[in-house]
């Protein structure tokens, strides 16, 4: 097969589909890799990385979406890509279609196999090409709530480690997911308290199995989290109901209740947010301060880091990769229900019934 790696060009994205790792086992497996020149500078691989393991560079964008019988990328296809798509071509990457008709429409019209990396699920109901991206974010909110709590930024002053004769600072970790469940790992690491919520019970244990005992677990409820906002430091925010709109578990009269310089990082924010203030943010603007707290808000934290976010990604995502090349999509599916999974559009038909629900749309499929 032919496998196209574009160059991400959605703003501020430096993260690229396919390192030179993965270039290496498809050329291995007889595959022919075609790499845009300069795919993989931002996440630190340079175009003779990848032709020392056997790919052919090439100049344009244009060039690998016609030459390719897969493309194999991180971001949706933008307005730009949309006419490079082409027919029967499969395209692996996150799409997250439900929140855009426009694309959706383009990958229909455009006659793709559109196999997103975000609805590919193993059969106990995780979503394994999205666990790595919670993983850096989660472990991202520490390091940058331990930046916005310095005095220049605007925070407490507090140092999260402490020093000998000074207590630690505190952080309050809402939900014990991934991201929750990072956060409160890389926290205890610099020495922190750690508080970390969560609704459900199984979660809690697993947290108190395996986490130092200055990690403490609570139930999540109102009653909790208005008595912890009092004398937390960090709040992190990482909670997810799947399919729907984070609960704004902390609401805007609970920051008066806040100490000065607190920070909240609240990682939920691209379903919502969990925290009633939140709004969007970027990496060139990440934070803005309601009441005296410091709101960090940044839709995609992973982009920020793109060499790891690269590497996490693309570990998880190759061995699909190599199926699809080696066996052809159709099999590829048929063999492995966790990718059948990802099939979102085929051929110009919706596959999935929550897109079409997400656009009130009837059945084209039938
Ligand atoms: N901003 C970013 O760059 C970025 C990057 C990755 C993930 N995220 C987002 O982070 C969020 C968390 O992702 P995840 O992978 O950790 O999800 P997850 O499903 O692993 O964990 C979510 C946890 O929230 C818990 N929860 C639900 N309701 C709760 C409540 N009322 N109180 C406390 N806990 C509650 C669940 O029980 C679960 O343990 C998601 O919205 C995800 O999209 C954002």
């Amino acid at each position: 097969m032919k496998v196209g790696i574009p160059k991400e060009i959605i703003n501020n994205e430096s993260r690229v589909g396919m390192t030179p790792a993965g270039v290496f086992e498809l050329v291995r497996n007889n595959h022919t890799v075609y790499v845009q020149t300069g795919a993989g500078d931002g996440s630190g691989f340079s175009n003779s990385d990848y032709q020392q393991v056997g790919a052919i560079v090439l100049d344009t964008i244009g060039h690998v979406y016609a030459m390719s019988d897969m493309i194999v990328k991180v971001k949706e296809p933008i307005k730009e890509e949309y006419a490079l798509v082409q027919r029967g071509q499969v395209v692996f990457t996150y799409f997250h279609f439900a929140s855009s008709e426009v694309l959706t429409e383009a990958m229909i019209d455009r006659k793709a196999i559109c196999i997103a990396y975000e609805t590919v699920e193993d059969e106990d109901g995780t979503l394994p090409l999205l666990t790595p991206m919670s993983e850096v974010a989660g472990r991202m909110a520490i390091q940058q709530g331990a930046k916005y709590l310095e005095k220049p930024e605007k925070g407490r002053g507090v140092l999260l480690g402490g020093v000998p004769g000074v207590a630690p600072g505190r952080v309050l970790v809402l939900g014990a997911g991934v991201v929750g469940i990072q956060a409160a790992k890389m926290a205890a690491g610099l020495g922190a308290h750690v508080t970390i919520l969560d609704v459900n019970m199984k979660r809690l244990r697993y947290v108190n199995d395996v986490m130092p005992s200055h990690v403490v677990t609570e139930f999540s409820n109102e009653f909790n989290i208005r008595k912890h906002i009092k004398d937390h430091d960090l709040i992190v925010g990482g909670i997810l109901l799947k399919g729907a709109k984070a609960p704004k578990i902390i609401t805007r009269d609970m920051l008066k209740d806040m100490r000065p310089g607190t920070v909240i990082v609240d990682v939920a924010v691209d379903q919502g947010g969990c925290v009633e203030t939140t709004r969007p943010t970027t990496h060139e603007n990440p934070v803005y301060i309601i009441d005296d707290v410091v709101h960090y808000c940044v839709t995609n934290m992973p982009g920020a880091v793109p060499y790891t976010s690269t590497m996490a990604l693309t570990n998880v995502t190759l061995p699909y990769v190599l199926k699809l090349a080696n066996l052809g999509w159709e099999k590829a599916c048929q063999e492995d229900a966790s990718l059948l999974k990802g099939l979102n559009i085929l051929k110009g038909k919706v596959i999935r019934k929550e897109i079409l629900e997400a656009f009130k749309w009837q059945a084209i499929n039938d």
